[in-house]
């Protein structure tokens, strides 16, 4: 809001290269306080490499940074922290085993002493929690705490810090449309006490709703900047794509073929050792979506690791066109047609020091197409790799980069492009779209029901309903647990799969 104001941060020329690729070129970028001001681009297009430069992890090549009017030379986060600037990856940082007060003062002067500091130090926290709304109870392991509430610790952090400016990265990402509220409750009430807020997100409805400010890069470069409230959702898809999104995808009915994937009373038990599933029952079809809806935390998750043979169920049975599926065996999974898009792409999905193309062929380099008489045919692999990246549109310097230097959604991608393309018969896809770009999304989307057409049985795990809407033929709610309906789609209403998200039945 505070526009007139000078500026808390102003970042001056920024050029940054990673070898081949130029992440940052020529950037200008500047921050009032009490400003919350959206970071907004296609997967790739440097909006993370630009605030780990703000944020004292990487060095810049090229380019100037103040901060509040003082021009600074950051040489690691610490330097940013004790500046007033604090980060929030997607990735959380935090010590599972230990209290959230532990965690918030660990290298603060309140670890330091004794007893009586901590004392202090919690006083502190409650300040801190009740003036921001953010409750958390401070002698919690941060175990057994849902993501939102790891977030509140998060932010809670930085706050102990005395931070005033606060980066999050795609922080709405990982939450619940209830914890989002609260989150935009927060960031809300920070920006009025005069602290300022760089929000990235690729959900253009809620960069609209939060923001004062939105600043677009497109491949490194700033390709726009708007006032919030002179644009809209259209207009910010095209500046970020540079081209029209158009926001519909094609969709032909095909009827649903036999039964290929029956599970059938499966109980599952989850980290904390509870049952997270409970006496699942369902069958998916040839041709055939089905879209699981549901709030995190409803055992999704553990029934995806179940179907990827991460886990092992403790009753129940799984069928593959009849065959029941060796439980605890990824191997297994892979070998009866499983195409497996777990939601944690860094610890399940991808080799982080592989390269690009040692990922893609990972479940694949057995297929006699990559052999020949014991030899390995790189011209294959190369061209196959070549195709795929050209496909998905993965933003890569080449089949050779090492998969670490690929940006969030890029690394979703790989992952899309290599489960797919072996034309599972199962497609088993947890949040397949989470952190990509509208464009990556429509791409994507379209691809799933391509899928469902030439005959997959798609299970569809997704938290964002758009999304389920978009693409199901029939809707499951897991909530606790259990399954709580079974609605065509045709039948469906957003009300009441809502409810069913929450636990009410008609
Ligand atoms: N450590 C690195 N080494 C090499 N290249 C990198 C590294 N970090 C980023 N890059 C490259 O820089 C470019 C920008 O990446 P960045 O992570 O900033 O994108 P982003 O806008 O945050 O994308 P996303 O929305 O997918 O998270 C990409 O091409 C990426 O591959
Ligand atoms: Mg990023």
């Amino acid at each position: 809001m505070a526009n007139s104001k000078k500026p808390v941060i102003e970042m001056r020329s920024i050029t940054k290269r990673f070898l081949d690729v130029t992440a940052n070129k020529n950037i200008n970028f500047t921050l009032s306080p009490g400003e919350i001001c959206a970071l907004l681009g296609e997967n790739g297009a440097g909006k993370t490499t630009l605030m780990n430069i703000l944020f004292g992890y990487y060095s810049c090549d090229e380019g100037d940074i103040y901060i509040k009017g003082e021009k600074v030379k950051l040489s690691s986060p610490k330097d940013a922290i004790s500046r007033g600037v604090g980060m929030i990856h997607q990735h959380f940082t935090l010590v599972p085993s230990q209290t959230v007060l532990e965690n918030i003062i660990v290298g603060t002067d309140s670890e330091k002493g004794i007893f009586l500091n901590l004392k202090s130090a919690k006083a502190k926290l409650l300040q801190l929690q009740e003036r921001f709304g953010l409750q958390v109870d401070p002698e919690a392991k941060v175990w057994t705490l849902a993501v939102g509430e790891k977030q509140k610790v998060e932010i809670l952090k930085a706050l102990y810090r005395n931070v005033d400016i606060l980066i999050m990265d795609e922080p709405t990402a990982v939450l619940a449309p209830s914890e989002t509220i609260e989150l935009f409750k927060t960031l809300k009430s920070l920006a009025k006490e005069g602290r300022s807020i760089i929000f990235i997100s690729h959900k253009l409805n809620e960069v609209m709703e939060i923001s004062d400010r939105i600043v677009i890069l497109r491949n490194g470069e700033v390709a726009a900047e708007k006032k919030t409230s002179e644009t809209n959702t259209k207009e910010l898809a095209n500046l970020m794509v540079g081209r029209e999104i158009l926001e519909r995808i094609k969709r032909k009915e095909v009827a649903p073929g036999k039964s290929v994937l029956e599970i059938d009373n499966l109980t599952v038990i989850n980290d904390k050792g509870l049952e997270a599933v409970k006496k699942v029952n369902m069958i998916v079809r040839e041709n055939e979506i089905l879209g699981i809806a549901g709030v995190s935390g409803n055992g999704q998750r553990e029934l995806s690791e179940v179907l990827f043979g991460l886990r092992e169920p403790v009753t129940g049975s799984i069928k593959v066109n009849g065959k029941p599926v060796k439980t605890g065996s990824p191997v297994s999974a892979i070998q009866l047609g499983i195409g497996r898009v777990p939601e944690d792409r860094i610890e399940t999905g991808l080799m982080m020091d592989l390269s690009v193309e040692e990922n893609l062929i990972l479940e694949s380099h057995i297929s006699p197409n990559f052999h020949n008489k014991g030899l390995i045919n790189f011209k294959n692999i190369h061209h196959f790799s070549d195709v795929l990246i050209e496909e998905y549109n993965i933003k890569t310097a080449g089949r050779n980069a090492e998969v670490k230097s690929l940006s969030g959604g890029n690394l979703q991608k790989l992952i899309l492009a290599r489960e797919l393309d072996g034309k599972p018969i199962i497609v088993v896809a947890s949040q397949p779209t989470r952190g990509l770009d509208v464009g990556a999304m429509e791409y994507i989307h379209q691809r799933m029901l391509e899928e469902k057409e030439r005959g997959a049985a798609v299970v569809l795990i997704s938290e964002d309903l758009d999304e389920i809407f978009t693409l199901s033929d029939r809707i499951i709610v897991m909530y606790e647990g259990e399954v709580m309906g079974d609605v065509p789609i045709e039948k469906a209403t957003r009300e009441q799969i809502g409810l069913l998200m929450c636990g009410v039945k008609k």
